[in-house]
């Protein structure tokens, strides 16, 4: 890892630190079609990801591309509307460039959110899944290079990536307020393609429960970083060749909206107990 990304990691947490995004409780991450949680926030101010010193564009449909700080049930919240994916052409590193600022910001706890496919056959589309575990598919790590000590260990320790403290915490949630909700393993892919079947096939033998193509750079990088790690999936449409039928996107976006209610409500209730 270089002096330069470390030092643009500064320039970018100093730059938001003097626009009043300092000292967040809480970090949350908005995945596709999930960026409207951003509006419910109490005294919102947000800033475009283009006005923010080396910070990566979003430019994918879904994807507002906006810091927003607020209040969630008293406590602040630095929710990131839109993320940088591998697939668009980014290292991992300018991938997960977002959340070494949010923990430079002082930021301890991570809510990461995604749309994806739901590979486990008990799964429905519209479901929310806390992410137990990963599996990283994507070829690559977000640590690869040389390490800079100062952002954490070369080696860091990835048994429990997704806190089973913040997943009691999102059972809890649910059950007060009656939302059923899924557990599994996510798998992270390259895309931009979406899967085949035989893919598909492949990661449910691997014991993948959705699939997906964010979050685990990004899990692995806030792991490294010492903060506390939440993940949730909305299941937006089930994995290729789980339904006789083709994938789209415009599906995806259709079902990460239908459940924007509940998805709020679970997010809401969770920052309230956190
Ligand atoms: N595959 C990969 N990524 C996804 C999917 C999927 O089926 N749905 C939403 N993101």
């Amino acid at each position: 890892m270089t002096a330069d990304y470390f030092d643009h990691v500064t320039e970018a947490t100093e730059w938001l630190r003097g626009h009043g995004f300092g000292g967040g409780d809480v970090g949350l991450v908005l995945g596709s079609g999930l960026g409207a949680f951003a509006q419910t926030m109490s005294e919102p101010f947000g800033v475009d990801y283009a006005a923010v010193p080396h910070w990566p564009a979003a430019n994918i449909i879904g994807h507002a591309g906006k810091i927003v700080g607020g209040t969630v049930a008293n406590r602040r919240v630095l929710a990131l509307s839109g993320r940088a994916h591998f697939y668009e052409g980014h290292d991992l590193r300018t991938v997960t460039f977002a959340v070494r600022v949010l923990s430079r910001l002082g930021v301890r706890k991570l809510i990461l959110t995604n749309a994806a496919g739901g590979i486990n056959t008990a799964f429905t589309q519209g479901a929310l899944m806390v992410i137990d575990d990963h599996l990283n598919l994507l070829g690559s790590n977000p640590l690869v290079g040389p390490n800079d000590d100062r952002l954490g260990p070369r080696f860091p320790d990835m048994t429990e990536v997704y806190s089973k403290r913040l997943r009691s915490v999102a059972d809890a949630t649910a059950a007060a307020i009656g939302l059923p909700i899924q557990h599994g393993i996510y798998v992270a892919v390259h895309g931009p393609s979406y899967e085949t079947p035989a893919e598909i096939r492949a990661f449910r033998t691997l014991g993948a429960d959705a699939v997906g193509m964010s979050t685990v750079p990004e899990a692995i990088v806030a792991r490294q970083m010492g903060m506390e790690v939440l993940g949730i999936s909305c299941i937006t449409n089930m994995a290729a060749g789980v339904l006789p039928q083709p994938l789209h996107h415009d599906e995806v976006m259709e079902t990460a909206q239908r459940v924007r209610a509940e998805f709020s409500a679970l997010l809401e209730g969770i920052i309230g107990r956190l």
